[in-house]
């Protein structure tokens, strides 16, 4: 990052927390400078084999297995802590990165992670609806659930494709649909107040996390709720990304009977107290996942409609 980048604030003031409720932008970066540090625990995010199968299978599960490597410059919008690049450029799918995203928290330890990991990768705090990036820059522009808090999608897609060459691709994974959002919202919904209130009772106390810490969970909801803007439809992403400029716009989707598991888990997780589940927990929860999802690709996906699953990816191209 340069000198003028502007600086994480981690530590927002109540009156800035109030503004953010009006302002989504400033919710954006409030949510992530606060969250940015304990991002990658808090989302079990590693840089090492899982995590570099998992963004490679949520690449080459979007693009198709012809269109995987080896792309020169890559940009990620909306980095976070690097997870999704970062990752990708283990995995070889990118040599040269550029993380952005609109929080200087997130930028700040995104880089500090890339420099960790030895990777080729400068970085700078950037809003995806005008990205600061010359026309024709990169091979490849990437982000992973972004889109959703982004409020003109279509004007950044339309972004993408100007600082993408010619022939360039972009891939965005990681995003809710519409209907799976609405059934992960009630999962998770009900799993926090079932987990609450049970752990209320003497003996199960020691489960119970502390009142203070469940507060700020709360807190954090709310704000989630701002910064949460959109959930999309399969086709209707498709036609936006085609109006946007892009060639061969696809969209596909994952995760119907593994976000069934998935999103009681992570409520769960986050529920009780840190450190209470220990490995034979984390086992469960991944194989678990793992085995679902495999059911998900080889069978459901034969006969589940693609707007069910939970998990939507686009990408497409600009014109050669
Ligand atoms: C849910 S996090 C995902 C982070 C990371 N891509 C990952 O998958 O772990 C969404 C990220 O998008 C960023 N963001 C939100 N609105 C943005 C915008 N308009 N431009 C750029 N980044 C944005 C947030 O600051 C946050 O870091």
């Amino acid at each position: 990052m340069t000198d003028e980048q502007p600086a994480p604030n981690p530590h927002a003031s109540a009156d800035e927390v109030a503004a953010a409720y009006q302002d989504t932008k400033l919710a954006q970066v409030l949510y992530h400078d606060w969250e940015a540090e304990t991002y990658d625990d808090k989302w079990h995010i590693s840089y090492d084999e899982r995590c570099i199968t998992y963004a490679r299978d949520r690449f080459v599960g979007a693009v198709g297995a012809d269109n995987e490597e080896p792309y020169e410059r890559a940009l990620e919008l909306g980095c976070g802590t690097g997870f999704f690049l970062l990752n990708l450029m283990q995995g070889g799918i990118a040599k040269k990165g550029s993380v952005t995203d609109l929080s200087p928290g997130m930028v700040k330890v995104a880089l500090r992670n890339g420099e960790g990991l030895g990777l080729d990768v400068d970085g700078r705090v950037a809003d995806a609806e005008t990205i600061p990036y010359e026309d024709d820059t990169f091979d490849l522009v990437v982000g992973h659930a972004v889109l959703h808090h982004i409020p003109d999608v279509e004007q950044s897609l339309r972004e993408v494709l100007r600082v993408l060459k010619p022939g360039g691709r972009f891939v965005f994974a990681g995003e809710p649909t519409t209907v799976g959002d609405f059934y992960a919202r009630w999962l998770g919904r009900i799993t926090w107040e079932i987990t609450t209130n049970v752990t209320r009772l003497p003996f199960l106390r020691e489960w119970r996390r502390p009142q203070a810490e469940l507060d700020e969970s709360s807190r954090a909801a709310a704000l989630e709720a701002v910064v949460d803007i959109h959930t999309f439809d399969p086709d209707r992403m498709e036609a936006m990304a085609r109006r946007a400029g892009a060639v061969d716009a696809r969209v596909t989707t994952e995760e119907f009977s593994a976000a069934f598991l998935g999103w009681p888990v992570r409520t769960f997780e986050a529920a009780v107290p840190e450190g209470k589940l220990g490995f034979g927990w984390a086992g469960f929860a991944y194989g678990g996942w793992k085995t679902l999802s495999a059911l998900d690709e080889n069978v459901l996906r034969r006969v589940v409609p693609r707007r069910f699953f939970y998990n939507l990816a686009v990408t497409g191209t600009k014109p050669a």
